[in-house]
């Protein structure tokens, strides 16, 4: 069968996303692969042309995978006509500019989230892509997690009955920079430089909401900057602008409650980095990155309250684990594939521009409502 190939200007190579998730793990593994495969069996190879700031880094980074095309030109790269496809991991305050200038120049657009800084950045993305006739697509990568793809699989199988209630929990304590280096870059602790956890997370939250549980209708949020001054790459001490904690509670269409924590300021004591209890009139079910274990009606213990007797019992003892039943490919090689679907043959791919500006949109209320301290209608 026929192999045809598709230039791809990947921007933004040189950071964490871009290059370990979408460069190597991703767009390369596909090649490792062989292609995506077409309906008719044919193939359609990747050929990424690397964009960046720094010229030595990148023809490193080419060296280093044996690939020959790297430029610190975007315009340039834009122009070239053997890359229908452009995609963006750059730090999210450059992004919008880039886009727009992609979508100009008439290429196909996959980009990490969030799609742009604000709700009106995302909708003028959304509607310039449109006007272009462009194809466009936002990761959602949370959605592919073993432990999520388990919680899809219960919510369809009707497992819950009526889902009430959904109660997250995401974080890890993330370095201050003094005495240890941050696990994170450190624009994500500047205001100013896109950075802050609501506007990291909240994206996230929305898709998973609206794709598992019902679309959010409210919410109601405290945002906190707990750890005011860290150190950055440099080791100078800087301000930290942007919120490092986010606690919020959502309400979905359905009348679902969910209450979902965000933080980089919590020390672990969860399986996950990320867990998700949710309970249902017919079972409760807790999900994490990868591991998902459910208690069904039928078999839920009597707890007692009584503080006088020591605790005998192990509650965790009373779930049951879900199992595999698949091979779990990697969610962000899955999402490239679908992408290049949708390109090529127009496989229906609802993870558009549209999703990203509900993602940001739910992000600015939730900093709103955190600032006016109420709750904010979407
Ligand atoms: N999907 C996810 O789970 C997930 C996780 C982390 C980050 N992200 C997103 O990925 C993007 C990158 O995050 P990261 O953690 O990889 O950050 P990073 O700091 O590691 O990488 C940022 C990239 O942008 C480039 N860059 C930095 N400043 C720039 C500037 N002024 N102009 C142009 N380019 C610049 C850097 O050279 C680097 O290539 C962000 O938008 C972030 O929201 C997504």
């Amino acid at each position: 069968m026929a192999t045809r190939t598709l230039g791809v200007v990947m921007n933004g190579v040189t950071g964490r996303m871009g290059y370990r998730q979408h460069l190597v793990r991703s767009v390369l593994a596909i090649g490792e692969q062989g292609g995506v495969e077409l309906s008719d069996g044919s193939r359609v190879r990747l050929e990424p042309l690397l964009v960046g700031r720094d010229a030595a880094k990148l023809e490193e980074m080419a060296r280093r995978h044996g690939l020959t095309r790297w430029t610190t030109d975007l315009d340039a790269a834009l122009g070239d006509d053997s890359c229908p496809l452009y995609f963006d991991a750059q730090l999210t305050a450059v992004r919008e500019k880039s886009i727009l200038k992609a979508v100009d120049a008439g290429r196909h657009v996959y980009t990490e989230k969030p799609v742009a800084e604000s709700v009106e950045g995302a909708l003028t993305l959304a509607r310039r892509a449109a006007e272009a006739g462009v194809k466009n697509g936002v990761v959602h990568d949370k959605l592919y997690l073993p432990g999520l793809l388990k919680l899809k699989r219960l919510v369809d199988s009707g497992f819950f009955g009526r889902v009430l209630s959904v109660r997250g929990e995401f974080g890890y304590w993330v370095f201050e920079g003094d005495w240890q280096p941050a696990q994170r870059p450190s624009w994500n602790y500047r205001a100013e430089d896109g950075g802050g956890i609501t506007v990291d997370m909240f994206c996230h939250w929305n898709y998973v909401l609206e794709n598992l549980f019902g679309a959010v209708t409210s919410v109601i949020a405290k945002t906190a900057t707990h750890i005011p001054t860290r150190v950055d790459e440099a080791g100078e001490s800087y301000d930290a602008t942007a919120d490092d904690a986010a606690y919020a509670i959502f309400e979905l269409e359905g009348g679902v409650v969910a209450q979902l924590n965000s933080s980089w300021c919590v020390r672990v004591h969860r399986d996950e980095l990320v867990e998700f209890q949710v309970d249902g009139t017919r079972g409760s079910a807790v999900a994490g990155l990868r591991k998902c274990v459910v208690q069904p009606r039928e078999a839920t213990p009597r707890p007692v309250w009584n503080p006088d007797l020591e605790e005998t019992r192990s509650y965790r003892a009373q779930w049951q684990e879900v199992p595999d039943n698949t091979d779990f490919d990697n969610g962000f090689k899955t999402q490239w594939e679908q992408f290049v679907l949708h390109v090529v043959e127009d496989a229906p791919h609802p993870y558009d521009f549209l999703a990203g500006v509900r993602g940001i949109r739910l992000a600015q209320a939730g900093l709103e409502s955190s600032r006016t301290n109420r709750r904010v209608e979407l």
